[in-house]
């Protein structure tokens, strides 16, 4: 089967390789929009018109099934895009929300964009959810910058989830930062990825095929997507 799965950067790869784990044999094509990522601080039209792009660019390259890689275009958009183009789209959020109800989890705690804290969506089907917006991280993230900026912003949102009984990491970069996060929490953390890739019903068949696109690329980007998923080759710079 061939898998489109983007994002606004490397965020969505901690999903790409969660999908990869679980369902190896299989062509995934990968974008992620470099030049106008963050996308947790844009307005739900900005963000309406950059989806767009991308979903048509990866049903131009044939993708069968879509992944929405970002938590901030599902907790905004996906009831608008799930019906729009004729290939089935998923999101991150949905099987996250319904693997916190299955396992009656109460007490959450959601770290997210502002987008996705704004849009609620967590609150929408939950009853006991604190969102805290942590903006400092995606930027940071997305440029390598494991310092102690990044710590004490890590640290400044943990603050505000202090009493919680599980924290959701909202947006698909904060996997990368887990070992960060369990440096001044100890409250189990939930990853989407992992949430998606247990739901999700995907026909393989092929072998394993991964394509990936940036808006824009940099050395960093290629560093930090070969230590995400192992991948150097077919790493390109294609903008919309
Ligand atoms: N990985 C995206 C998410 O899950 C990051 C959004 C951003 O670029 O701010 O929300």
């Amino acid at each position: 089967m061939r898998i489109g799965v983007f994002d606004s950067g490397i965020g969505g790869l901690t999903v790409l390789h969660e999908l990869i784990k679980k369902y190896p044999d299989n062509e995934y094509i990968y974008y992620g929009d470099t030049a106008n990522i963050p996308y947790g601080t844009k307005t739900k039209e900005e963000l309406a018109n950059l989806a767009d792009k991308i979903i048509k660019f990866l049903i131009s390259k044939d993708a069968e099934l879509i992944v929405i890689a970002c938590g901030t275009i599902s907790s905004n958009l996906y009831d608008e895009i799930k019906d729009k183009y004729g290939v089935k789209i998923v999101d991150v959020l949905s099987p996250t929300i319904n693997y916190i109800k299955q396992n009656n989890l109460k007490n959450v705690g959601i770290m997210a964009t502002p987008m996705t804290i704004k849009s609620r969506t967590f609150e929408k089907h939950l009853s006991s959810v604190i969102g805290v917006a942590c903006p400092k991280l995606v930027p940071l993230i997305e440029k390598g910058e494991f310092n102690q900026e990044l710590e004490d912003a890590v640290k400044e949102y943990l603050q505000k989830l202090k009493g919680t009984e599980c924290i959701v990491l909202g947006c698909t970069h904060y996997p990368l930062v887990i070992p960060i996060i369990q440096k001044y929490s100890a409250i189990p953390l939930i990853n989407m990825g992992k949430c998606l890739v247990d739901t999700l019903n995907v026909n393989s068949g092929s072998t394993l095929h991964i394509e990936i696109y940036f808006s824009s690329l940099s050395d960093e980007i290629i560093t930090n997507t070969s230590s995400i998923i192992k991948e150097t080759k077919g790493i390109q710079e294609r903008k919309l």
